[in-house]
């Protein structure tokens, strides 16, 4: 168990909370304030406590100057304001005078946002490789450190890990609930059933070593199915190919036999977009000039039964190209069958959650990982950076 924001003194004091705002925003829009949402219940607590609330944020890769018009953590800043209720101070600096006097003009009870924290990539990557002397310089804008973007747990960056070394420093609400939910997993209910879809095989082998002896079985769907399939001896077309990890996918394969499940058919398309063609094939007979682009009905059947009989389902990555309404089928229903029954299910963050959203599945499930990268950090069973400087209580 970590030091949490409960054992920390607040009153009065400067929290510097590092939240992950880091949300999808489409022409100024942002277009899925879930990160947001999620970190208010660590900054009401916050406010409640008295304390004078510094946030900060990443918000996407900041390469070059246009990234930094691209990126800024305004538009966020306003959306705070309106799930908070309260102004929000919105400093667009990352560093220097202003900022500094804010913080110093800052009541108990305000609540303050800095600019996006990868600002400071754009000279030497400060951020991004935990520059010592800019983790120091955050660390004294406050009086105690917070983390609660689980999000950014598996980066070593200045505006976690470099501030948590300097600072008295605790995990928020959410990355405790994440903690928490995704432990679950380290205590199966069986059946335990993983499904794993998105497009590289790469993405997952870290998550397919560590899980395949903890769980009962291993559903795969989704871009990576396919190198899955070419390493079985089947004709995959135009589908998707992650050729470096052929070998990976046979040795695994025939380590795991029992364990790991495959399409039994596919849905193939000669075009990826809405005019393309849908056809179901048993994967026997996919046609060399088409391209697959989610799983089957058969496959959809064969895995729902399984789903039936889990005591605990760990969903990571589509199982198809979800964004296209005719090539949804099996996510969509797959999210029914996992939230029709009665296990424990945990969604690992990134686009499944999306996914989840998208067909309203989001909220019927145990829980919905904030995290993307993250998630898999955990799921491979990593050493999580962002953790490193947070004391361990009994
Ligand atoms: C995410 O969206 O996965 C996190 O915010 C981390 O972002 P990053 O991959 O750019 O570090």
């Amino acid at each position: 168990m970590y030091k949490t924001i409960k054992d920390l003194d607040l009153h009065n004091k400067k929290v510097i909370i590092r939240c992950d705002f880091n949300v999808p925003i489409q022409n100024g829009i942002i277009m899925d304030d879930n990160r947001i949402v999620q970190s208010l219940k660590t900054i009401h607590y916050a406010i409640s406590k008295n304390a004078k609330v510094i946030l900060m944020s990443h918000l996407g890769r900041v390469k070059t100057e246009d990234d930094l018009k691209k990126n800024s953590l305004k538009v966020v800043a306003k959306r705070l304001e309106e799930l908070l209720n309260i102004p929000v101070v919105f400093v667009n600096h990352t560093h220097g005078k202003e900022l500094e006097e804010k913080i110093e003009r800052l009541q108990p009870k305000e609540v303050l946002l800095m600019e996006n924290t990868r600002f400071e990539d754009l000279e030497g990557k400060k951020e991004s490789s935990n520059d010592e002397q800019l983790g120091k310089y955050w660390a004294s804008l406050g009086d105690v450190f917070v983390n609660d973007a689980f999000g950014t747990i598996h980066r070593g960056h200045a505006s976690n890990v470099g501030i948590s070394s300097h600072l008295e420093s605790a995990i928020g609400f959410l990355v405790e609930k994440e903690l928490e939910e995704l432990g679950k997993l380290n205590h199966p209910k069986r059946d335990f059933v993983v499904l794993l879809g998105g497009s590289k095989v790469s993405d997952k082998i870290g998550v397919i070593k560590n899980l395949v002896e903890k769980c009962d079985k291993i559903l795969i769907g989704g871009g990576m199915s396919y190198t899955f399939l070419k390493a079985k001896g089947y004709e995959i077309g135009k589908s998707l190919l992650d050729s470096e990890n052929i070998d990976f996918c046979k040795n695994i394969l025939s380590k795991y036999e029992k364990k790991i499940y495959l399409p039994v058919d596919t849905i193939l398309t000669d075009k990826i977009d809405e005019e393309g063609i849908v056809k179901n094939v048993f994967i026997q007979n996919i046609d060399h000039e088409l391209t697959g682009v989610d799983i089957g009905l058969e496959t959809v059947k064969k895995y729902s039964e399984i789903i039936k009989n889990a005591g605990m389902i760990l969903w990571n990555g589509p199982l198809g190209v979800y964004e296209i309404d005719q090539f949804s089928q099996g996510t969509r229903k797959l999210l029914e069958a996992v939230t029709n029954s009665k296990a424990i299910s945990i969604l690992g963050g990134g686009d499944i959650v999306a996914a989840a959203l998208k067909f309203g599945y989001k909220d019927k499930v145990t829980h919905a990982s904030t995290g993307g990268g993250a998630t898999l950090a955990y799921l491979e069973g990593v050493a999580l950076p962002g953790l490193k400087y947070i004391a361990e209580k009994e």
